[in-house]
């Protein structure tokens, strides 16, 4: 872009984004005047187009004309890629790929969480929230929720479905946690990457010699044996899943407990009520929009969006906090609103990419914060609101949750 270099450009991604649990377009305060398309400098050098507005969100996440290759030169990096990567960082790692090659490793996947499969597993979340809850209980407030009950739901529930032994679960959840901090050097993200790899694979291992009936399990006897698969590509797959499957919806269960404190209205009215829980938890997705630093892509051809040019090689990211409060789209848009029907929310993404754990994660949702409200109806936070802190992360959720009964 002539005459303008990105050292000019805000600089992304804002703090603010991260900051603040119900207020993610704070930065808008700091940018000097703009359109809803606008440029920004990344850290990693360079600049991309930034898109705030749904409809934009929606075009771009849905059109061929743009790319998730990460290795695509220009790709509009947070963080520098590892300057020696092996094929198997790489491998069935779908999140990343564009169709058609997406779509063969995603079909695989499609029935394992098709709303019928989630049923299958509603007695199983609904007894490890019972669970969880009754230990809380019985040692006694105050709690952290974070620890005692926010992360450990998603986190059996996922090593349940995938086959991953919950044991391990200190393991996995503090690589996951460094592999998705926004403070994590290039360095120690390779080094996470490396154990979890190494662990999956000699799980994928265990499963070729014992079989098992989950997720993993099944991949290897249907995928792996007639050579769909190759034994990388589980791994690259398992990754994605127990990495993308815990820490959001783990994440998503503390935020929205911090929500429904400051609007005990709601909380108190869906212990009564628990059929509210489904239009709640929509709600709670579109207005905390836990992946706030959005979603990258890069121009593969000229295209058009919302007006502007955007050249083929140039990056944009999709701001999902941004679009999910867009003032054309939902009213009012700052305020928390369980009667607005949100449904048009982008939380989950759009296009090929769209969540495939949606159907999970609202059945997790759901379950996790109507029973909280049924069994711990005089719920409290056990310290001054300013004093609960988030975490440096990309996807946005908080360090602890203190509470108090
Ligand atoms: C509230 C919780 C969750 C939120 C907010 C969330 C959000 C997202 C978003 C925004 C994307 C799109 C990424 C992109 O387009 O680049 C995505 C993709 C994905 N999510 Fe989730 N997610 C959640 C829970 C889960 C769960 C529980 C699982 C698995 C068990 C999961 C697995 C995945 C996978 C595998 C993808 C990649 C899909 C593809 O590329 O086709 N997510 N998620």
């Amino acid at each position: 872009m002539p005459g303008t270099t990105a050292t000019d450009l805000p600089s992304f991604p804002f703090p603010e984004l991260n900051d603040n649990p119900f207020d993610p377009l704070a930065y808008q305060e700091r940018l000097p005047e703009q359109g809803p398309i606008t440029r920004v400098a990344l850290p990693t050098g360079g600049w991309a187009w930034l898109l705030t507005q749904l409809a934009d969100v929606r075009e771009v996440l849905r059109s061929p004309a743009f790319s998730a290759d990460i290795m695509k030169p220009g790709f509009p990096l947070l963080r520098p890629l590892p300057a020696q990567r092996d094929a198997r960082d790489r491998a069935g790692v779908f999140i990343r790929m564009d169709p058609p090659e997406h779509g063969r490793y995603r079909r695989m996947l499609t029935p394992e969480f098709m709303i019928k499969s989630v049923r299958r597993l509603e007695p199983l979340i609904q007894r490890t929230v019972e669970g969880f809850l009754d230990d809380m209980i019985a040692a006694g407030p105050p709690a952290d929720l974070v620890a005692s009950f926010a992360l450990p739901v998603p986190s059996l529930v996922i090593c349940h479905l995938l086959g991953v032994p919950y044991d391990d679960h200190d393991f996995f959840q503090s690589r996951s946690r460094v592999l998705l901090s926004n403070t994590t050097s290039v360095a120690d993200a390779q080094a996470a990457a490396d154990e979890l790899q190494d662990y999956l694979s000699r799980l994928v291992t265990a499963k070729e010699r014992d079989g098992g009936d989950d997720l993993l399990g099944r991949l290897v006897a249907h995928r792996l044996r007639d050579g769909q698969l190759t034994h990388d590509e589980a791994i690259g797959m398992a990754l994605l899943l127990l990495v993308a499957g815990h820490e959001t919806t783990a994440n998503m269960i503390g935020l929205s407990t911090l929500v429904l404190l400051r609007h005990r209205e709601q909380f108190e009215a869906l212990g009564v009520d628990p059929g509210r829980a489904p239009a709640l938890v929509e709600e709670l997705l579109r207005y905390l929009t836990i992946v706030r630093s959005g979603l990258p892509r890069i121009a593969v051809e000229d295209a058009v969006v919302g007006g502007q040019q955007i050249r083929a090689g140039e990056g944009v990211i999709a701001l999902l906090p941004a679009a999910n409060r867009d003032e054309a789209v939902f009213v009012d848009a700052d305020r928390f609103d369980v009667d607005r029907g949100g449904q048009h929310h982008v939380a989950f993404g759009f296009g090929v990419h769209q969540c495939i754990g949606q159907p999970l994660a609202r059945t997790e949702l759901r379950i996790a914060l109507a029973a909280l409200a049924q069994r711990l109806p005089t719920l409290r936070l056990a310290v001054p609101p300013d004093e609960v802190a988030v975490r440096p992360s990309f996807i946005h959720g908080l360090q602890k949750l203190p509470v108090t009964w």
